[in-house]
């Protein structure tokens, strides 16, 4: 399932105004009722741009995303996104706008009662889809995500990494313009993540924007193209690498990798090209 094209090279934007801009933030403060979550934050992001989201828990990742999918709004600063400002009088055209903005949850979010086909079919079902047009698309990313033959089965019939791969085949089935995952590979081993991370770049190649959340010091090495770092609610680091990213590199080398001391002569040493080159 790897990808073996190296990331496209996404331009760089000048600033919020900038029309490449998909996603722009502009000294974006976020307060919860007692909360500071956010802090002067300012960055924006190109169309087709693949965005890696890291930082220490409770930093502020999942409020970023939760401001550009319009779950939230700034309480200071401007977020604009697609070209529509996140401002509460615009609430009534945020519907519209999630329709071009794929969500993936850490914790899945399926509906437990219904197969895995019924699932994605919803998502199609209240953006007003036709009927026959619902059962072509929901087939065609099943099989994308190579859940096709599994499409019966109920969510609680599947491991984590395919409830998983579910939630973004539902998060795809719409062709969003953004892909949105927040820790999308947080409760996977590597080698489930991997292939999480290969659908990830897929969905890029297919040249939709994708910004995902991550704990995971590995993934952030191995795969970012762009980092965003947010500690404390501040964006502390925002890099990208010079040359693109391996996108056929592997996060299982690193899996059972013995201490040096213990190395048997002759084993492979697996040596990774630095963050961001
Ligand atoms: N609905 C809420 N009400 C009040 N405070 C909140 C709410 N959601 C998040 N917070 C607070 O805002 C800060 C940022 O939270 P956020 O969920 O964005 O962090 P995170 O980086 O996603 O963390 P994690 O890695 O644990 O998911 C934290 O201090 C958190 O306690
Ligand atoms: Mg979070």
């Amino acid at each position: 399932m790897t990808s073996r094209r190296p990331s496209p090279a996404a331009p760089e934007t000048s600033g919020p105004l900038d029309p490449r801009a998909i996603i722009s933030f502009h000294h974006v403060d976020l307060q919860y009722d007692d909360q500071k979550a956010l802090s002067n934050v300012t960055f924006t992001v190109a169309n087709g741009e693949f965005v890696c989201l890291t930082g220490p828990s409770g930093a502020g990742k999942s409020s970023i995303l939760r401001l550009i999918a319009m779950d939230a709004f700034p309480t200071k600063g401007q977020v604009i996104v697609r070209g529509m400002p996140a401002t509460r009088m615009n609430r009534g055209r945020v519907p519209q706008l999630r329709r071009e903005i794929g969500y993936v949850f850490q914790d899945f979010r399926l509906l437990e009662d219904r197969s895995v086909e019924d699932n994605v079919a919803f998502a199609q079902l209240v953006v007003g889809q036709p009927h026959k047009l619902i059962v072509k698309n929901v087939m065609r990313v099943l099989t994308q995500v190579g859940l096709y033959d599994k499409r019966h089965r109920l969510p609680r019939q599947l491991s984590g990494g395919e409830q998983q791969r579910v939630a973004i085949a539902r998060a795809m089935v719409n062709s969003p313009k953004i892909l949105l995952a927040d820790e999308p590979t947080g409760n996977l081993d590597p080698v489930t993540a991997q292939e999480i991370i290969d659908l990830l770049f897929r969905v890029n190649d297919a040249g939709t924007c994708v910004m995902f959340s991550t704990h995971d010091h590995e993934i952030v090495k191995t795969f970012g193209q762009r980092v965003l770092v947010v500690d404390g609610g501040t964006l502390i680091s925002d890099e990208r690498r010079r040359v693109p990213v391996d996108r056929s590199a592997s996060l299982v080398d690193n899996m059972y990798r013995a201490p040096e001391g213990a190395r048997s002569p002759g084993a492979r040493t697996v040596r990774k090209e630095p963050v961001h080159a």
